[in-house]
């Protein structure tokens, strides 16, 4: 059809043939000249089968098979122990950035409870008279290996849970480091000021 022929009348006409497809739900299926893959077989995911021994459709993972992002490779990383003791030495190399998504994790997960200080004035405890959140600036928080902090995070500690579900390895990792830089910069003395800058500390 020449351009010069698209009458409106015949707009019209393929407008309607076009539109009738869009009619409501049908109660005799259209004729498929090609059914493509509208249909197939298939099992509905927890539905039950004869086919299978055990009577379930949904197969169970190959034996090994480890799911995307949780091969667990490095076993420092993902435990924090080192033959089987607690890893002394964060092994995330700590830089700003690190600090940084440690400092956004820990004002999340752990400031409702220890503060944003991390001395254990946080609101959930302001709340729940006698759940006392350990002082992270406590000597013998300040002794403990990172791995052991990791350890904490991960699995929690009596009365405290743990968040290993909440927050990915990294993140846990980062979490350590930024209490390291909270507890450096609350204890830190004059001592830690280089000699000739302190004559400007007021
Ligand atoms: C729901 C409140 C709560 C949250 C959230 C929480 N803690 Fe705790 N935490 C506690 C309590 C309570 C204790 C004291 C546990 C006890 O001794 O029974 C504790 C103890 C600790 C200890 C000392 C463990 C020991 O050796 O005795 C560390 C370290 C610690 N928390 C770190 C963290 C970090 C890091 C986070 C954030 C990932 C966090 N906590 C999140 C409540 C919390």
């Amino acid at each position: 059809m020449s351009l010069t022929r698209f009458t409106p009348q015949a707009a019209l006409l393929m407008a309607a043939v076009l539109l009738a497809g869009c009619s409501g739900p049908q109660r005799v299926p259209p004729i498929e000249v090609w059914p493509d893959m509208d249909r197939q077989e298939k099992f509905k995911a927890q539905s039950g089968t004869s086919l299978f021994a055990d009577g379930r459709s949904n197969r169970p993972p190959v034996a090994g098979t480890v799911a995307v992002g949780h091969l667990k490779e490095d076993a420092i990383f993902s435990t924090g122990l080192e033959n089987g003791q607690y890893t002394g030495k964060n092994p995330v190399e700590v830089t700003p950035e690190l600090l940084k998504q440690g400092q956004r994790r820990f004002n999340t997960y752990c400031a409702p409870c220890h503060d944003r200080t991390g001395q254990g004035g946080g609101i959930v405890p302001k709340k729940a008279a006698g759940w006392i959140p350990t002082n992270l600036m406590d000597p013998r928080i300040l002794g403990s290996n990172d791995g052991e902090l990791y350890n904490v995070i991960s699995h929690g500690r009596r009365s405290m849970p743990g968040y290993r579900f909440q927050i990915v390895e990294r993140d846990r990792w980062a979490i350590v480091a930024y209490v390291r830089a909270l507890q450096r910069s609350t204890l830190g003395t004059v001592e830690d000021v280089p000699t000739e800058l302190r004559s400007e500390l007021r």
